[in-house]
């Protein structure tokens, strides 16, 4: 794992080689097993891998070459009315793995205080959230399983809507190019010190931890 994420590259080209369904499968199991608040798991993934759709797809994304040549693509959305479906659903699965009933009634009630007041910018920003930590998950499990990857935010909301045809409660979030390089990687960009972006007690005071 830190190899993949001391090596991970934002992939600019794929060669389009096909991504064998077993590893498809543990990219995806990967990102469903992201933690979410009150596990409401609010993200929703389409997998996108026919020629004819990616191409679609690229048409979408600002004409970026890498959504049609990867071997798949993964558009991660978020739904903004998942939690009024899923409540009842998380509650379930959550006594069946031994969630006491005092949390599950406490639970029911602050979910939907919580959630029923957002505005839609606000809605928003909490799907951004959570649809990126599975996101993530899934962009490191592609990579240790050998895979290269491309994270995508270059796309335009409408199209990517009516491409893959879904619900007016869907949020796209981001898109996640995988498969294999093709040419040369890109450069590596750098980071930032750690300390122009990490603080030790308060904010402005140096991490001393090491
Ligand atoms: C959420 C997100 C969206 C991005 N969107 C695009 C994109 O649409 N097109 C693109 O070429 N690169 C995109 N990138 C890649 C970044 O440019 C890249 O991660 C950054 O320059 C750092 O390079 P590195 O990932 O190779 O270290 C995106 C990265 C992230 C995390």
């Amino acid at each position: 794992m830190t190899q993949a994420i001391a090596e991970r590259r934002a992939t600019p080209s794929f060669d389009g080689t096909p991504i064998p369904p077993e590893d498809l499968r543990h990219i995806i199991d990967a990102g469903l097993h992201a933690p979410s608040g009150y596990n409401m798991q609010p993200w929703r993934f389409v997998v996108v891998q026919s020629p004819e759709q990616k191409r679609r797809l690229r048409s979408a994304s600002y004409n970026q070459a890498k959504v049609e040549e990867a071997s798949a693509v993964i558009v991660a959305c978020g739904d903004a009315d998942g939690w009024r479906k899923d409540l009842d659903l998380m509650l379930q699965l959550g006594r069946e793995g031994g969630m006491p009933e005092s949390y599950a009634a406490q639970a029911r009630t602050s979910v939907s205080n919580f959630l029923s007041g957002f505005s839609s910018g606000e809605m928003h920003g909490w799907l951004n959230k959570h649809v990126m930590i599975a996101f993530t998950h899934m962009l490191l499990m592609a990579e240790v399983l050998g895979y290269d990857t491309a994270p995508m935010e270059g796309f335009e909301q409408e199209k990517v809507h009516e491409v893959l045809r879904l619900p007016m409660s869907y949020w796209v979030v981001a898109l996640l190019g995988i498969g294999h390089l093709k040419g040369p990687d890109k450069y590596n960009g750098g980071r930032f010190e750690m300390n122009h972006t990490v603080f030790g007690e308060e904010y402005g005071k140096p991490l001393r931890a090491f």
